[in-house]
């Protein structure tokens, strides 16, 4: 009826409303033009400074919402707002808890930086692990953060007692989620569970298997046999194992853009499922410090007209990586006067006289020795996790020396300015130790600049925390799943 009327009276005053039309149109497009004049019309000095939107560098741009488990990049690049009025209770399991004096390793201070911060916003946070020296402890309770020992007799986590203890928290309030730090809660038991379980991989089979290929292209060149052959083949029946048993977690956290995409096009976790979220490290401890760089060299004897002053973290003996170091410094000292190295770590031998090894530094020395350097070189033959050596040399504003994994060159090195990349061998390694050497303290201190800036927009524990935080919320209730809420950004 209602359509019938109005095309009868369209029809019968059709000329009166073009009229009208033409005239409204005419008035929007004078008030649109004069909206617009000062942005179109010079006008007379000086003149106003006008509010232009400033091109966003965040994801997604200005005004798309987003479906966090839709995102193909890291959490972190957002920034998420606090959410007060949820309290979540969570569970964590972690092979190990770092304690005073035992120098951690990058899972361990994963899960204490990780369950810290959550429980410092005022999550109820319960961790299940054993501590990092192997002695019997008493559990930790900190506020809303709680440490459950549960060794066996070798100190190692028994994973009974441990989901002993696990099921009697579970029994009041149950867990909101259950987030385990890679197979610290084996896939079966995770499997079993009726709460939600989320896994953060530190290094996946697929990975190591690339390790034990570069250790046996580097220690045995010419095949001779029995060499380390023996452990690549052992490696690939635990990949094939690991694809397998993959499924018994729903949630996969990935602390690199490359491992993600392999759990994706490799291990065929569905995408939805796999999130990256990248390692933070405390950024008000690694910061930049220039006299506390002087005192440092100083106080280890480095002369205060060295040439180029190169760090390394002493880890590197595990991973026979030092080998490869030792050769190419050696070629380069001898062409160069005025190199020094400087090793944090116990385990190394001395090299030369330009050689320093420090023994094992605490956090805040470690954040003087990254000052003192003017590049951090990690000759790592590892190409799995994320290094959190060369994130904390970043925010300490150093330019890094690292291989061209491409958990590296996809997530920590992505531009040429942050650094110099090569292949493991020693040849490689030269040449970029060359590059550094030809770009001097000024060049290595303009990248060490940028190092910072990008430091500080992905790796800070802040941003780990406040990803980690949302995405618990966003799996226990869907609106915390959309990107950007009120009170984001
Ligand atoms: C592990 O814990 C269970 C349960 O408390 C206990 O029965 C078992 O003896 C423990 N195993 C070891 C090796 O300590
Ligand atoms: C630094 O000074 C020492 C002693 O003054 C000298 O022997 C050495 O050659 C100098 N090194 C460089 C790189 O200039």
């Amino acid at each position: 009826m209602g359509l019938r009327y109005q095309t009868q009276k369209n029809s019968s005053s059709s000329c009166k409303f073009s009229t009208i039309v033409i005239f409204f149109l005419i008035l929007i497009t004078s008030i649109l033009l004069f909206l617009q004049q000062p942005w179109q019309w010079p006008c007379p000095c000086p003149c106003p400074i006008l509010p232009h939107p400033r091109p966003s560098k965040k994801i997604p741009q200005a005004g798309t919402a987003i479906d966090l488990r839709d995102a193909k990049f890291p959490w972190n690049k957002l920034s998420f707002g606090h959410v007060s009025q949820q309290w979540l209770k969570l569970a964590v399991f972690s092979k190990t808890w770092p304690v005073i004096g035992a120098a951690p390793g990058g899972m361990e201070r994963h899960a204490s930086t990780l369950c810290t911060a959550l429980a410092d916003r005022g999550h109820e946070v319960h961790v299940f692990t054993v501590p990092s020296d192997r002695t019997p402890r008493e559990d930790i309770h900190q506020g809303s953060l709680h440490v459950h020992f549960a060794a066996n007799d070798h100190g190692s986590v028994n994973c009974s007692l441990a989901f002993e203890i696990f099921s009697r928290e579970n029994e009041g309030r149950a867990f909101d989620f259950v987030h385990t730090e890679s197979v610290s809660l084996p896939h079966w038991r995770a499997k079993m569970l009726p709460n939600r379980v989320a896994v953060t991989w530190h290094g996946i089979w697929y990975e190591i298997m690339h390790s034990k290929l570069f250790q046996e292209l580097l220690s045995n060149p010419n095949g001779q046999l029995p060499g380390p052959m023996t452990e690549l083949q052992e490696a690939m029946p635990r990949l094939i194992d690991e694809i397998r048993f993959f499924s018994g977690y729903t949630q996969h956290i990935c602390i690199s853009n490359s491992a993600a995409d392999i759990l994706t096009n490799i291990y065929q976790a569905p995408r939805k499922n796999v999130h990256v979220i990248l390692n933070g490290v405390d950024e008000t401890v690694f910061v930049p410090n220039p006299v506390a760089g002087i005192s440092f060299r100083r106080k280890y004897g480095v002369p205060d007209n060295a040439s180029v002053i190169m760090g390394v973290a002493g880890r590197l003996v595990r991973d026979k990586g030092h080998p490869l170091l030792y050769e190419a410094i050696s070629s380069i000292s001898r062409r160069h006067s005025g190199i020094y190295l400087l090793v944090a770590g116990k385990r190394y031998k001395e090299l030369a006289q330009s050689v320093k090894v420090l023994g094992a530094l605490e956090a805040l020395e470690l954040s003087a020795f990254y000052n003192a350097l003017n590049v951090f070189v990690n000759p790592t033959l590892r190409p799995q996790g994320l290094d959190l050596t060369l994130i904390e040399a970043m925010h300490c504003g150093k330019p890094v020396v690292a291989p061209n994994y491409p958990s590296i060159t996809g997530t920590v090195l992505i531009r040429d300015e942050l650094g110099y990349t090569f292949s493991p061998n020693v040849n490689s390694l030269t040449e970029a130790l060359e590059k550094v050497v030809g770009d001097g303290r000024t060049g290595l201190r303009r990248r060490g600049a940028a190092c910072k800036e990008h430091a500080v927009a992905l790796f800070t524990a802040t941003k780990m925390a406040s990803a980690y935080e949302r995405f618990f919320l966003c799996m226990k209730d869907d609106q915390y799943c959309k990107y950007p809420l009120p009170n984001d950004l």
